[in-house]
């Protein structure tokens, strides 16, 4: 397949399964701490694992994560404290049940007795649920998030401790375990913290069985004053001209707000008075703010009814490719109505933009090279699903691509419009559960013949041609019905 090959370096979670081989048990925790920053429909979870080395050589330190944990994890990096550079994951092939297992690989072997310091970020998505489920205009908002209370890992653990965060004062409850390693307060609330733990001397964890007997839910109640909003699927599309010198991208955008289901009718009075007492109801939004690239032009957003012209852009001038320059233009995009909770809407926003400020001629490769976002991130949001099209131009050969994480699915197919002769090579990503944190560009390598560039000249022209050849047969072909004679 047109010598295609995938990134060599995927930023993590490299999904190659290897066989299980027990990884002994060369290392022991002295310490573990989870931090949960609750949020809406994504939950940032950051544990750092404090560990020593039981023998020599030691390279490989294992991590588990609890089945629903795995279930709802759609983004893990593995670095060492204070260190840039992710490690290497690997994800064990699982027999699907009890705790999935990740190797990770550290930047050097580790002597009996040494000590590091690792540090997991992983993204969950969809493990809060708005409680009560229904609300109306006047309620406020709040969630429950449920997660398993003890952190598994293989290894023995002298102390572990997990805090969770609320980004708003309010805790309404939470549970209070019966925990065996500790005979102080298993849970303690500070503000806006709750602390499980510390809990002492928990042994190897990461097997079924221990999930099976030790292993808790938890679950916290707290208030949430914004919006929880999901993306239910979104569709980009991403065609490059190098005859207009112009890429375009157009996103269909099927958003949700997942929050508390509105609770009888829906009133603009209600929604007035509290827009002038400047207390909106946390569960309705009235808008978005967009960061969209810099040096876009003839900006377009309609809905099923239309266009809709309610909304304000502040577009900055176009950067030079590559450089990590933070202009963006600032789109606030407002909605037909505003969307209040387990209500969807759905719409088509699109730009144009100069091919030059995301494409350039690579010369070390012999090959044009276009940079693609992944999507446009909305802070908070959960894309349950993404089919992201890059259209080549016409003609295009030696395609490769370049991903920071690896996509679900990748198709390379043809994409047929009007006046194109041969069609164009379309590569298409599939994604599941993205966060903020999958931003990211693709890099699309390929080259384009000469001769390519004149096709859709000849192309308008023999269309053009056919149009006259047509009109000139018409003339001479009586297409009236012939007479009996
Ligand atoms: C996406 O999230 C849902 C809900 O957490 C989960 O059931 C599903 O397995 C996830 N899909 C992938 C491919 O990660
Ligand atoms: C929407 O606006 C664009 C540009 O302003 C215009 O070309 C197009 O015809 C409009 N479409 C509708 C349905 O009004
Ligand atoms: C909104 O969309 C979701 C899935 O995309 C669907 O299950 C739900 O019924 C829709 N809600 C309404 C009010 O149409």
């Amino acid at each position: 397949m047109l010598g295609f090959w995938r990134s060599s370096y995927s930023l993590f979670l490299l999904i190659s399964l290897v066989p299980y081989v027990s990884a002994g048990h060369s290392f022991e925790n002295t310490a573990i701490v989870r931090t949960v920053e609750l949020g809406g429909s994504v939950v940032h979870v950051t544990t750092t694992y404090a560990v020593k080395a039981l023998e020599d050589d030691s390279k490989i330190y294992t991590i588990a994560l609890g089945e629903r944990e795995h279930d709802s994890t759609s983004w893990l990096v593995a670095k060492i404290k204070g260190e840039s550079t992710p490690l290497s994951v690997e994800e064990r092939e699982s027999n699907g049940n009890g705790p999935q297992l990740y190797d990770i690989k550290l930047p050097s072997p580790l002597m009996s007795g040494r000590t590091t310091n690792i540090v997991v970020e992983t993204a969950q998505t969809h493990v809060t649920y708005p409680y009560p489920e229904e609300a109306s205009q006047k309620d406020g908002q709040s969630l429950k998030y449920e997660a398993d209370l003890l952190v598994l890992s293989p290894y023995d653990t002298a102390v572990q401790r997990t805090k969770i965060r609320s980004p708003f004062p309010q805790i309404h409850s939470y549970t209070e375990p019966e925990v065996e390693y500790t005979q102080d307060a298993p849970v303690t609330k500070s503000g806006a913290t709750l602390t499980y733990g510390p809990y002492k001397n928990v042994p190897g964890s990461a097997n079924a069985r221990f999930a099976a007997e030790k292993q808790q839910r938890i679950a916290v109640h707290f208030s949430y004053d914004q919006p929880v909003l999901e993306i239910t699927k979104l569709e980009r599309a991403a065609e490059v001209s190098h005859w207009g010198a112009n890429l375009n991208i157009q996103d269909n955008i099927h958003l949700r707000n997942a929050g508390p289901r509105l609770k009888g009718h829906f009133s603009r009075l209600e929604q007035q008075s509290q827009a002038f007492f400047q207390k909106p109801a946390p569960h309705m939004l009235p808008g978005l703010t967009l960061l969209l690239p810099a040096g876009i032009h003839d900006v377009y957003f309609y809905d099923i009814v239309g266009n809709v012209s309610t909304s304000k852009l502040r577009t900055a001038p176009s950067v030079p490719k590559g450089s990590q320059s933070n202009q963006f233009s600032v789109l606030e995009l407002k909605p037909r109505y505003p969307l209040m909770g387990g209500w969807n809407y759905s719409f088509t926003l699109g730009w144009d933009s100069p091919l030059a400020d995301s494409a350039g001629w690579d010369r070390e490769r012999g090959k044009w090279v276009v940079g693609v976002p992944i999507m446009t991130t909305i802070p908070g949001t959960v894309v349950n699903e993404e089919e992201l099209k890059i259209i080549l131009p016409e003609g295009a050969t030696n395609i490769e691509f370049f991903e920071p994480f690896p996509a679900i699915e990748t198709e390379l197919s043809t994409h047929i419009t009007y006046l194109d002769t041969t069609g164009r090579p379309t590569l298409t990503f599939s994604y599941k559960n993205l966060t903020d944190k999958h931003s990211g560009i693709i890099y699309v390598a390929y080259n384009v013949p000469f001769s390519a560039h004149l096709k859709k000249p000849i192309a308008v022209a023999t269309a053009l041609m056919g149009l006259f050849v047509l009109a000139f047969v018409w003339k001479r072909v009586d297409t009236r019905i012939q007479k009996q004679k």
